[in-house]
């Protein structure tokens, strides 16, 4: 069975075999397909939306080594003509070097208005990807293949790409959409479980913005997620992606206090991130779930929830072996007032004033600039002390 819709938040969370979620953005709408085949049947998928039979794909030596192989068979079987250009693996491969050396190779190959890219990959090859796919001949089109949980439930729908630069992360990049988002579940049993966890975080989140229902069904289902059941990775992917189609549909380009949502713990995590130099030291959902357990803390320091709600969402990733302070990152010496300067230099800082997503409850979330520096720098104290 397949499954199509992208209105409100869950009341039950479904359990088709294969989904296809709409991303409605009227003349950049795009579908994102979720199933356990369809690496196989990316041929066919991938042609179909393309202006001339041919693709450039862009992977990591990690992915290209498992998957990529499967990706060249189902294009040759479609009658797409592939080049394929490889990177190393890893958030360094973010970089405006990168960036330079993959515009110089694209343009080797040669291109056109009508040229499609092929990100096959995590968040890393899906964001650099993207932002070239955005600048070449000022925008061309651009397929999401992603091959991690993360970039499954988030990064590689709703078109944010882009790039680190020294002055922090993702500062440089530009909103453009992908034509096409293929979501194969089966290219998720190669992941380390530590990337699992990671992409597990971003799925959670889901549940803290505004689906409470989701969050009670991960809190029964998660483990099973986590231990590679295919219909329950189906339905958290669907879920997951669904909301993510709604909140950008309804707020594209972050305008309306709407998709900031989505960064709910993302000003602790990337400060933390920051602090530890954006490697494998600590991990995007890592922070991301340090980052929310931080958020969550505070808004029941400021009495907006209750602490029972704090600590039930806590409990639950650490049931789920993920970070919940950031003492669990070895060797670091935090330091309160280090992580709040790291947040002011943040892009979501607004008219000078820190954004923050807070909670009411689990699936209460909201956006505020109204959090004073003390509340702040008590709730990272307590975290560091901890
Ligand atoms: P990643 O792309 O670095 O992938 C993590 C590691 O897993 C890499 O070493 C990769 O080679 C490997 N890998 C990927 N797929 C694999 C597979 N199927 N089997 C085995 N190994 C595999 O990291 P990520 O967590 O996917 O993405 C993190 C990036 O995403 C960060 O740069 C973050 O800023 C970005 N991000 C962007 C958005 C957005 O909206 N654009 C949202 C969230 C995160
Ligand atoms: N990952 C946050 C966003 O896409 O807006």
């Amino acid at each position: 069975m397949t499954s199509v819709s992208n209105s409100g938040p869950v009341s039950s969370v479904p359990s088709p075999s294969s989904a296809i979620v709409p991303v409605a953005l009227g003349d950049r709408a795009y579908d994102i397909h979720i199933g356990p085949t369809i690496l196989a049947e990316a041929g066919t998928l991938i042609k179909s939306v393309l202006a001339r039979p041919q693709v450039i794909v862009i992977t990591d030596e990690t992915v290209a080594r498992l998957h990529l192989e499967t990706l060249t068979e189902s294009l040759r079987k479609a009658g797409v003509k592939q080049e394929t250009i490889i990177l190393p693996p890893g958030e360094s491969t973010k970089s405006l070097e990168r960036l330079s050396r993959l515009l110089d190779d694209i343009f080797d190959i040669g291109i056109e208005r009508s040229s499609t890219l092929v990100a096959l990959g995590g968040g890393v090859i899906g964001d650099l990807v993207g932002f070239v796919a955005a600048i070449a001949l000022r925008g061309i089109d651009f397929i999401q293949i992603p091959t991690t949980l993360l970039a499954q439930v988030d990064s590689s729908v709703g078109g944010k790409t882009g790039i680190n630069v020294p002055a922090g992360k993702n500062l440089v990049g530009a909103f453009h959409q992908p034509r096409l988002v293929l979501a194969d579940i089966s290219v998720l049993d190669t992941l380390s479980r530590r990337e699992l966890r990671a992409g597990y975080a971003e799925v959670v989140k889901y549940g803290a913005i505004d689906d409470f229902a989701f969050f009670q069904w991960l809190e029964t289902h998660g483990a099973d997620l986590m231990a590679g059941d295919t219909a329950a990775r189906i339905a958290a992917v669907e879920t997951s992606c669904r909301a993510k189609a709604r909140i950008v549909a309804e707020d594209e380009r972050e305008e309306a206090d709407r998709r900031a949502l989505l960064n709910f713990g993302h000003t602790f995590a990337h400060a933390l991130e920051s602090a530890t130099g954006f490697g494998s030291r600590l991990l995007h959902g890592e922070a991301v779930s340090i980052g929310m357990v931080m958020a969550f803390d505070l808004s029941a320091r400021l009495g907006l929830c209750e602490g029972q709600d704090a600590a039930r969402f806590t409990r639950h990733l650490a049931e789920l072996g993920l970070p919940t302070g950031p003492n669990s990152v070895p060797g670091v010496v935090w330091s309160a007032s280090d992580l709040v300067a790291r947040m002011a230099s943040d892009k979501k800082v607004k008219n000078g004033r820190l954004t923050f997503v807070l909670a009411r409850g689990i699936g209460q979330s909201f956006v505020t600039q109204d959090v004073a520096v003390e509340d702040l720098t008590a709730i990272l104290n307590e975290a560091i002390a901890a």
